[in-house]
C-alpha cells in the first residue's frame, strides 16, 4: 500500500510538470527562428506540406537556368491549415524551396526530366514583426552555397530588389507563385475539399482540358 501510495504521488508529480511544460509555449505558431536578423535553416520541412514542383531546366535556359532546376516547395502546416480556411497566408508563413538538379532525362516510361541531387535550399517568410519594411512583409533567404555540395547553418534576408520584384510583379498570389502549385491552386480557401479526397474536378483552379 505504502508502494503503491508513492507510486501515485509521483505520477502526480509527473502530471504536474508536464502540465507546467505544456502550460509554457514550448511550440512555438512559426516554423522559423530568427536571431539577430539571422534565420536559422528550418530542418524538417520534408514533413510539412508539398506543393508542388516548378522545373526550369539549364537546357531550356541556355546551359544556366536561374534557379536550377526542379524546386520543390513546401508550406508549413499552421499556414497550409490558415490557406485552406482563408485563401491568405498568415503572418508567419515560411516556404521553402528546395533545389534538385536533373539527374536522367530518360526513364523505361519515356524521356523527361528525373530529380537528380540536393543542389540548394531557398525560403522565403512573411512576418510584419521582423519585415516591416519589406514589401508584403515578405523576406527572402537562401541557404545554397556556390559548389551546390553544402548548405549554410543560417541566413540573412536578401535585399528586397535582389528577389522581391519579380515575386511582386508576378506571382498570383500575395508574391507567392501559387499558379505553379497546384496543390494551393485546389487548396485555396476550399477547406477539406482541396485534400485530395472530396472534390470531383481534377484541378478546381484549372478544369481538365484548359
Ligand atoms: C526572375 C524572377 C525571380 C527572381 C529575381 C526571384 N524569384 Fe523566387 N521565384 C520566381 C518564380 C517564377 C517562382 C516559382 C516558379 C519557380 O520556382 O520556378 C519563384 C519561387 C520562389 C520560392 C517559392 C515560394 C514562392 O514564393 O513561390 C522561393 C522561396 C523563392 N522563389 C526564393 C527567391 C529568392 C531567395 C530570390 C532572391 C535570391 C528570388 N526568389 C528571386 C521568380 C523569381
Amino acid at each position: 500500500m505504502k508502494t503503491m501510495k508513492k507510486t501515485f504521488t509521483s505520477i502526480a508529480a509527473v502530471g504536474a510538470l508536464a502540465q507546467l511544460i505544456t502550460a509554457t509555449p514550448v511550440v512555438a505558431a512559426e516554423s522559423f527562428s530568427i536571431k539577430d536578423g539571422e534565420l536559422a535553416r528550418p530542418t524538417g520541412y520534408r514533413e510539412w506540406i508539398y506543393v508542388g514542383t516548378p522545373v526550369t531546366p539549364n537546357d531550356l535556359n541556355n546551359g544556366k537556368a536561374a534557379f536550377p532546376e526542379h524546386h520543390n516547395v513546401y508550406i508549413d502546416p499552421k499556414s497550409w491549415a490558415h490557406w485552406k480556411k482563408t485563401g491568405e497566408f498568415r503572418d508567419g508563413t515560411i516556404l521553402m524551396k528546395e533545389l534538385v538538379s536533373v539527374g536522367s532525362k530518360a526513364a523505361v516510361s519515356g524521356n523527361g526530366y528525373f530529380q537528380g541531387d540536393y543542389i540548394g535550399l531557398e525560403a522565403t517568410i512573411k512576418s510584419k514583426q521582423h519585415f516591416p519594411k519589406e514589401p508584403g512583409h515578405w523576406a527572402y533567404f537562401s541557404f545554397s552555397t556556390p559548389d551546390h555540395k553544402s548548405l549554410t547553418t543560417s541566413a540573412k534576408a536578401f535585399p528586397a530588389a535582389s528577389c522581391n520584384a519579380c515575386h511582386a510583379g508576378a506571382a498570383a498570389d500575395d508574391f507567392v507563385f501559387t499558379q505553379y502549385y497546384p496543390v494551393l491552386r485546389a487548396g485555396k480557401a476550399t477547406g477539406e475539399e482541396g485534400t485530395g479526397g472530396k472534390q470531383s474536378k481534377l484541378s478546381p483552379a484549372q478544369p481538365a482540358g484548359k
